[in-house]
């Protein structure tokens, strides 16, 4: 893998750079020595955000808008001639998909609508990796993994809106990317990722690691629910393969990906909280909480393509990836201004695991 050469002096564009995934994409981007610029909302309010923790901002073109105004995104295309473009801007909680069905769909849809727009007009653009989801499949709750060639579904209005995303994304690449050798469009299906600097509402990590931060026991409310975690860097280092596959051979890419853990390394609620309490060093955990939403059962990727094609697989083991996150949180306990170095160093102790 070429990774660290390809993108040096790269214009990327990125959408959703002040986002959990975003904000470590955009830092991995600069220490590669890419121009980055980021198309966003800014960090919600009320919560830390890895964004403004690590200072993603220093060093890149940090651009706040919103994805539902086709014109400002056209402009911003326009101003900064992108070269390969990674789609990560979306509403990307299950449950407040409930809350705000209208919203969830009129930015995870329409706003991949408007981004592929956006590149039809761009002619600097080669790349584009649209990020959806491992939901974005119709959950059959079968035991076999899901190859990319499978249906689109979704139960609730995230998961769907995500299918759509594909769906849009196929149906643009067929309609108006047909030229050989040109813009190369990809799409991107990880599950559940972790990592340090998410704060994000009903998410597992976040709320695990809100409650040991604040000597609170953490309280499961789906302990046996499996979920097919990986450490963010993994599927990140996919979209960047994808990233450069596709501009040098867009024709062979173009088409959907899967990137998730290896079997033996998914766990339960209740064994992943069990070894994060055990990396922490204290902690307890308690079953509770109501929940009446409906959530679909363990759903597994098939990765094959991505191993044989782009010779992409996860790097690290649970624990390992469980270890990076705890020491994540630790130490922004201990200094919070030691979040930008800490994200700066686990993606570079990641790049010498690849080297290796
Ligand atoms: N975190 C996960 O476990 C996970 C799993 C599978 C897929 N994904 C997908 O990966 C992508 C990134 O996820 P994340 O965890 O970083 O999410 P996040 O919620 O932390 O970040 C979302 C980003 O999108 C931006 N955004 C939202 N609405 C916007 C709008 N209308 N216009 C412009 N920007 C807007 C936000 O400002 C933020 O920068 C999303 O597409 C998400 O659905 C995430």
């Amino acid at each position: 893998m070429t990774l660290p050469a390809f993108y040096t002096d790269k214009t990327v564009l990125i959408t959703g750079h002040t986002g959990f995934k975003g904000s470590w994409l955009a830092t991995w981007l600069k220490m590669l020595g890419a121009r980055v610029i980021g198309f966003s909302l800014p960090p919600e309010e009320g919560r830390p955000n890895l964004f403004e923790a690590a200072n993603v901002e220093k060093g890149m073109t940090s651009i706040t808008g919103d994805i539902r105004d086709l014109p400002s995104f056209i402009n911003t295309f326009n101003a900064h001639s992108p070269e390969i473009v990674f789609h990560m801007a979306a509403q990307s909680l299950v449950r407040r998909s409930y809350t705000e069905p209208v919203e969830t769909y009129a930015t995870n849809v329409m706003g991949t609508v408007n981004l592929l727009e956006a590149v039809r007009n761009t002619p600097s653009v080669r790349s584009v990796v649209v990020i959806t989801s491992d939901k974005c499949y119709e959950n059959r709750e079968w035991v076999w993994g899901y190859r990319e060639t499978e249906s689109m579904g979704g139960h609730d209005p995230y998961s769907s809106s995500k299918g759509c995303a594909e769906l849009v994304t196929q149906v643009y690449r067929k309609s108006f990317f047909t030229n050989k050798g040109q813009v190369g469009i990809a799409s991107a299906r990880a599950g559940n990722v972790i990592g340090g600097g998410d704060w994000a509402e009903d998410r597992l990590i976040p709320d695990i690691a809100r409650a040991l931060s604040s000597n609170k026991p953490v309280v499961l409310r789906r302990p046996n629910a499996i979920r097919p975690w990986q450490h963010v860097l993994e599927p990140l280092r996919g979209y960047l393969m994808l990233g450069e596959h596709l501009w040098k051979q867009s024709d062979d890419f173009s088409e959907a990906w899967n990137f998730g853990p290896r079997d033996e390394e998914t766990i339960t609620v209740r064994e992943m909280t069990e070894r994060i309490i055990q990396h922490w060093g204290s902690g307890e955990l308690v079953i509770g909480g109501a929940d009446d939403l409906h959530e679909a059962h363990y759903l597994k990727l098939d990765c094959s393509k991505a191993r044989a094609k782009l010779g992409w697989r996860p790097l690290l083991t649970i624990d390992e990836a469980l270890e990076m996150t705890v020491a994540w949180y630790r130490s922004y306990l201990e200094d919070p201004g030691s979040a930008g170095s800490t994200t700066a160093s686990q993606i570079n102790g990641y790049m010498e695991r690849l080297s290796r």
